[in-house]
C-alpha cells in the first residue's frame, strides 16, 4: 500500500507491534491474510504458543504461508473452518469461536472477511482489548449496557452502510475503535468498554454486540460503557507522575521481557537468536570492544568484568566519541558491540561505520527494532525493554545489562571450569524480578532522604568493582534531571584527589556491597568519616557493621556480585527522580538534552 494515498474506507484494521516471530518486514507485518484474495484478514496482539503444530497441520492441508509469524495460522485456520463448514448459514462470530478454541497462548484479535462485508469480529484471551465508542448522542454519556442499536447512515464511500461508522437517530456519527490500550484511542473518545476473556464482539449492521463464547441462552453479558476521566498524557503514564517514574517501576517486567525465550533456567542454556550463527567467529576473536554513549556506555562498564571472566577475552569499553577521536586501531578479527537504546545515536553510528570499514564483526545491542544501528550491524540483540520515553534512561540500562550478561553466559556454555559460576548467575537472573520489586518498595525511604538532600549543590557517588558503573550511572541520572553537580567516583581513586572535596557539608553516597571489594570499600568509608563526611550507604540488608557508621543507609537484597549493579542503580534512579521533583524540574524533558542525539 502506498502510505501517501488518501484512504477512503469506513473500516480499517492495523497493528504496530514489537516483532516476536521473524524480523520486522513488510511480509511479517499485520494484518495477516488467509490467501491472496484476502478472504479473511486478522490483526493480533499476543503470542500463539501452539502455532507450530497448527502451521504443520495447515501446510499438510495445502496452505502456503508467506510470513514467519505465529499470527498467520489464524487467518489460514479461519479459512479452513469456513471452507469446511457444514452449512452456509454459519455466522462470522461462530467461525471465530471455532478458531479460538484451537488457539493456545495469549491473543487479542480483530477479524475482517470478504464473506461478511461490513462486519468485524473481535475477541481476546490473555491480552487486553478495549472498545472505544464515539458519538455525540446523549445515549453515550450515560452508563449503559453494551447492547444498543443505532440507525444506519448512508455511507459516502460504500454502497453497503452496515459498517462500523454509522449514525444515531439525529444523524451524527458513531465510530467504534478496537485497541489493546485506551491510550491508543483516547484522542478520539473517552467512552470505552473493556472486553473480558472469551468475549466475542461483533460490529455489524451499525450495531455493536458482545456475547460470551459458548454462551447459554439468556446469558448475554452486560459490559458497561465507561467514561475515562483522564487525559491522553495521564493514561499513558498510568498512575505515575512521569514517564521516567513509570519506567523505573516497570523494571521487574522489562528485565523479564529481555530474558523471555532466551534462557532455560533448568538447563542453564542461553540462546540469543540474533548472535547464535556468529558465535564461532566471536569465540575466535582478538578482543571484544564495547562502544556506546551516556547510559549505554555505563552498561558496558557494568558488565565488562563479568564478560572478561566468562569469555576469557580482553574487553575494551569505549565512549563512541573518544574512540573516534583517537582513531583507535581496529582489526578484522575484532568484535565490536554498539550499545544504544535508540539505535540512532550519531556518535555510536559513526563508530559502527568506522569499525565496519576496518572489517570487524559488528554487533548491535539496541532497544529499537529497525533503527539505523540494527540495520547496519552484522548481527545483534534486541533488549526488548519496551518503549522508553523519559529522556533519562532507566529500564533500558537494566535491560542492556541483562542482555550483555546473557551474551557472556552464551559464550561460556562449554567452559567446564565456569559451570558453577554460570549456574549461580542463571539462578540469580531468575530471582531478579522479585529482588527488583523489593528494591522498588524502598521508594518512600529514598524520598525521605531526597527531602534532606534536594537543596544541596553537589552529590558524590562512590564505589568500586562491580558497582563502579552504578556510581557513573547514578551520578549521570542526578546531573541529567536535577541539574545538581554530581560525580561518580571510583573508590580506589578517592585518595588521589576526590577526598579533597569531602567535608561535613558534602553528601556522599557510597555503594558498599558484600563482594570482593567489601574491605577496600570499608577503608574508603573510614577515610570519608574521618573527614566528617556524611555518608549515605547503599549496602546489603542487615549489614550492621556498616550501618553503625552511616548517616543514612539504603539496604538492598543481596544477589550474585555481577548482578548486584542492577539492584544498586535503582535507588539512584529513584533518588534522582525525587530530587528533580523537589527542585521543581520537568523530569521527562530535562533542559538541553534529547532522548536521541542524532548529531555528532
Ligand atoms: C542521549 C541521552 C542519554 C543516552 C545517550 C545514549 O545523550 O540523553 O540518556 O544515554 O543519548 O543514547 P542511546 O540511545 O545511544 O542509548
Amino acid at each position: 500500500m502506498n502510505l501517501d494515498e488518501e484512504l477512503c474506507t469506513h473500516f480499517g484494521i492495523a497493528h504496530t507491534r514489537w516483532a516476536t516471530h521473524g524480523e520486522p518486514s513488510a511480509l511479517n507485518s499485520h494484518p495477516h491474510r488467509s490467501d491472496k484474495d484476502n478472504e479473511f484478514v486478522v490483526i493480533h496482539n499476543g503470542i500463539i504458543t501452539n502455532y507450530k503444530e497448527l502451521k504443520k497441520y495447515l501446510i499438510n492441508k495445502g496452505y502456503e504461508f508467506e510470513s514467519e509469524t505465529d499470527t498467520e495460522v489464524i487467518p489460514k485456520l479461519i479459512k479452513y473452518v469456513y471452507d469446511n463448514r457444514e452449512n452456509d448459514s454459519i455466522t462470522f462470530s461462530k467461525l471465530v469461536e471455532r478458531v479460538i478454541k484451537q488457539l493456545e497462548g495469549a491473543f487479542a484479535l480483530v477479524f475482517k472477511s470478504r464473506h461478511f462485508p461490513g462486519e468485524a469480529v473481535a475477541t481476546r484471551r490473555g491480552s487486553p482489548m478495549v472498545i472505544g465508542v464515539r458519538s455525540e448522542h446523549e445515549l453515550l454519556t450515560e452508563h449503559i449496557p453494551v447492547q444498543y442499536n443505532i440507525h444506519e447512515r448512508n455511507s459516502r464511500n460504500r454502497a453497503d452502510s452496515s459498517s462500523a461508522i454509522n449514525s444515531v437517530g439525529d444523524g451524527r456519527a458513531v465510530e467504534f475503535y478496537f485497541a489493546s490500550d485506551a491510550s491508543a484511542i483516547i484522542e478520539h473518545t473517552n467512552k470505552v468498554l473493556y472486553m473480558e476473556d472469551d468475549d466475542i464482539a461483533v460490529v455489524t449492521g451499525g450495531k455493536l454486540s458482545i456475547h460470551r463464547m459458548n454462551r447459554q441462552a439468556g446469558e448475554d453479558p452486560v459490559r458497561a460503557i465507561m467514561t475515562l476521566q483522564m487525559e491522553l498524557k495521564q493514561i499513558m503514564k498510568g498512575n505515575f507522575d512521569a514517564f521516567m517514574q513509570k519506567e523505573i517501576f516497570e523494571q521487574p517486567e522489562s528485565v523479564v521481557n529481555t530474558m523471555r525465550g532466551r534462557i532455560c533456567f533448568d538447563t542453564k542454556k542461553v540462546v540469543l537468536g540474533g548472535l547464535k550463527d556468529h558465535l564461532k567467529e566471536i569465540k575466535r576473536c582478538r578482543r571484544l570492544i564495547m562502544i556506546g554513549c551516556g547510559t549505554s556506555f555505563h552498561a558496558a562498564v557494568a558488565t565488562r568484568q563479568i564478560l572478561e571472566e566468562l569469555t576469557e577475552l580482553p574487553v575494551m569499553v569505549e565512549l563512541a566519541s573518544d574512540f573516534l577521536d583517537r582513531i583507535t586501531p581496529v582489526f578484522r578479527d575484532d568484535v565490536c558491540f554498539f550499545i544504544s537504546q535508540s539505535g540512532e545515536t550519531a556518535d555510536t553510528l559513526m563508530a559502527l561505520r568506522y569499525c565496519k570499514e576496518r572489517g570487524a564483526l559488528t554487533v548491535g545491542v539496541t532497544n529499537t527494532v529497525g533503527s539505523s544501528i540494527c540495520r547496519e550491524t552484522d548481527c545483534g540483540v534486541h533488549i526488548n525493554a519496551g518503549p522508553e520515553i523519559g529522556v533519562a534512561s532507566t529500564k533500558a540500562y537494566t535491560s542492556q545489562f541483562v542482555s550483555l550478561i546473557m551474551f557472556g553466559l552464551m559464550m561460556s556454555e562449554d567452559r567446564l571450569s565456569l559451570q558453577k559460576r554460570r549456574e549461580e548467575i542463571v539462578h540469580s537472573l531468575k530471582m531478579l524480578p522479585e529482588l527488583i520489586k523489593k528494591v522498588l518498595s524502598l521508594d518512600e525511604k529514598i524520598k525521605t532522604i531526597a527531602n534532606e538532600l534536594y537543596q544541596q549543590r553537589s552529590l558524590l557517588v562512590m564505589g568500586r568493582g562491580f558497582n563502579y558503573a552504578t556510581c557513573l550511572e547514578g551520578a549521570l541520572k542526578i546531573k541529567e534531571i536535577t541539574y545538581m553537580h554530581s560525580e561518580g567516583i571510583l573508590a580506589g581513586e578517592l585518595k588521589h584527589g576526590p577526598l579533597a572535596l569531602v567535608d561535613k557539608h558534602m553528601p556522599v553516597i557510597m555503594i558498599i556491597m558484600r563482594d570482593a571489594c567489601y574491605t577496600k570499600c570499608q577503608n574508603a568509608l573510614q577515610q570519608v568519616t574521618a573527614r566528617s563526611g556524611r555518608p549515605i550507604i547503599i549496602c546489603c540488608q542487615d549489614d550492621t557493621e556498616l550501618t553503625k557508621n552511616a548517616y543514612q543507609t539504603i539496604e538492598l537484597p543481596q544477589t550474585v556480585d555481577c548482578l548486584q549493579g542492577i539492584l544498586s542503580v535503582i535507588p539512584l534512579q529513584l533518588m534522582s527522580f525525587h530530587l528533580a521533583v523537589l527542585r521543581g524540574y520537568d523530569v521527562d524533558f530535562p533542559r538541553n538534552l534529547a532522548k536521541s542525539v542524532t548529531v555528532e
